[in-house]
């Protein structure tokens, strides 16, 4: 039998205004007025790019173009003619084979068209990886890349980008809402570090720019210099650019070099399978996913070292930042020693304000204060505070248990008996 069905590979769009229902409840001359000017601006930059509206639905379109070059730069145009009369309306565009019929699209390129689209903001441009591949080397069209995500009642998971252009809004990646999910590839399992981080600014600054620049990076330190939480603080920092997933692994208790790798397995919930190692598994979940792994308290296990290598090597778009006392010593590591909090120095006494801005100071009186909730520095007691701060090298942990001895000692008390 002859195919008869005209099937081609298009470009196809989804647009829909937003809240079109409730406007006409409140005024349907506003409501009419508006769907007036949508439709107008659709039918002209269709027009002017090439394109063909198939179906005008009540407050939304289905359209297709050649390609998806033409169906993008129609979005925005419409986006930005629309912009200006505040007509709040959604574009998705995806890029598949459809089968064209008189006032007819059908296919799985249209249903894929409709999520893409439900994951759109309003003045916003939503585009498929396929509508992406074909844009991707044009030097006037900016995209962003939002994640990987599931759509509903589809089989593969999607790669979402938003337009990126003057007058055209781009949503914030994390509060996507739509027809599915995100598909994180990776746990997001960043622990609540329970308190705000004092200080660190200009280390997480360093740590940001080293994590772009080498694929492992390894925060070194004594026991409680604060590596674990300057961790979680450069998880969150980081998080907007990995979007496949930040990933938190305690290994403290992890004494045994052999157990490395099944306790990363078992993080990302790789299990068991025949016919590969275990390290293989993780390599293939990882695969070329931008991901950040945070490997916590390494310094057991270092002569895992090896392990940490191959999976940077393989997963090209992964990130490794670790911590521990000691660095592991392989060639894509970048070592950070993390100094402990900055301390006032012991010559002339300062005044309160300025030595609250030393964070070892800033840490003790917060902690102070939560042990004591009526701890406050004064000139009386600063001298004393800025000493004993001096005296715990400005460790982070060392502040945090002498603060907590405020509860039976003065500061006096309690410099005498460090
Ligand atoms: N910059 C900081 N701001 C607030 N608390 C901190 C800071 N640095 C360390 N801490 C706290 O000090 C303690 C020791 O820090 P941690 O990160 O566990 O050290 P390490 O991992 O180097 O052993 C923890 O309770 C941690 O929350
Ligand atoms: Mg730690």
């Amino acid at each position: 039998m002859i195919d008869r069905l005209d099937r081609r590979l298009v470009a196809v769009m989804l647009t829909d205004m937003v809240g079109y229902t409730a406007l006409m409840q409140a005024d349907e001359r506003v409501g009419l007025d508006k769907r007036d000017r949508y439709m107008s601006a659709l039918q002209s930059h269709h027009d002017a790019f090439g394109g063909t509206i198939v179906q005008r639905l009540g407050d939304g379109s289905l359209s297709m173009f050649p390609s998806s070059l033409g169906a993008v730069l129609a979005a925005v145009a419409i986006q930005r003619e629309l912009a200006a009369h505040e007509v709040p309306v959604r574009i998705g565009v995806h890029v598949g084979e459809v089968i064209v019929e008189p006032e007819r699209l059908t296919g799985d390129a249209v249903n894929i068209a409709a999520r893409i689209e439900s994951f759109a903001v309003p003045g916003g441009v939503m585009v498929s990886d396929s509508a992406y591949d074909q844009i991707k080397n044009r030097s006037d069209v900016d995209v962003v890349g939002l994640g990987r995500f599931r759509l509903k009642n589809v089989g593969r998971p999607f790669e979402l980008y938003a337009v990126s252009a003057d007058g055209i809004v781009v949503p914030d990646p994390w509060t996507l809402e739509g027809k599915g999910e995100r598909f994180a590839s990776l746990p997001s399992n960043l622990p609540d570090p329970g308190g705000p981080l004092v200080g660190r600014a200009d280390d997480l600054t360093s740590l940001a720019e080293l994590a772009r620049e080498h694929r492992v990076v390894t925060i070194t330190g004594p026991g409680g210099v604060g590596k674990t939480r300057i961790a979680i603080e450069l998880g969150r920092l980081l998080a907007p650019q990995f979007l496949d997933g930040v990933a938190f692994i305690a290994l403290a208790d992890i004494t045994e070099p052999g157990d490395f790798l099944p306790a990363l397995a078992d993080a990302l919930d790789v299990k068991e399978a025949e016919g590969r190692t275990l390290g293989e598994g993780i390599a293939t979940l990882i695969g070329d996913k931008k991901a950040l792994l945070l490997l916590d308290n390494l310094e057991q296990v270092v002569s895992a070292a090896s392990q940490v290598a191959e999976l940077a090597t393989t997963c090209p778009g992964l990130r490794i930042v670790t911590t521990s006392r000691t660095p592991l010593r392989i060639a894509a590591e970048w070592e950070y020693p993390l100094a402990p909090l900055a301390l006032p120095p012991s010559s002339d006494p300062d005044s309160i304000e300025s030595l609250m801005a030393y964070p070892a100071v800033a840490l003790f009186v917060e902690r102070a204060r939560t042990i004591k909730g009526s701890f406050e520095l004064t000139p009386e007691n600063a001298g004393t505070v800025a000493a004993v701060c001096r005296r715990l090298d400005g460790l982070p942990l060392a502040l945090e248990l002498a603060a907590a001895r405020l509860r039976l000692l003065s500061p006096e008390a309690l410099l005498e008996r460090l």
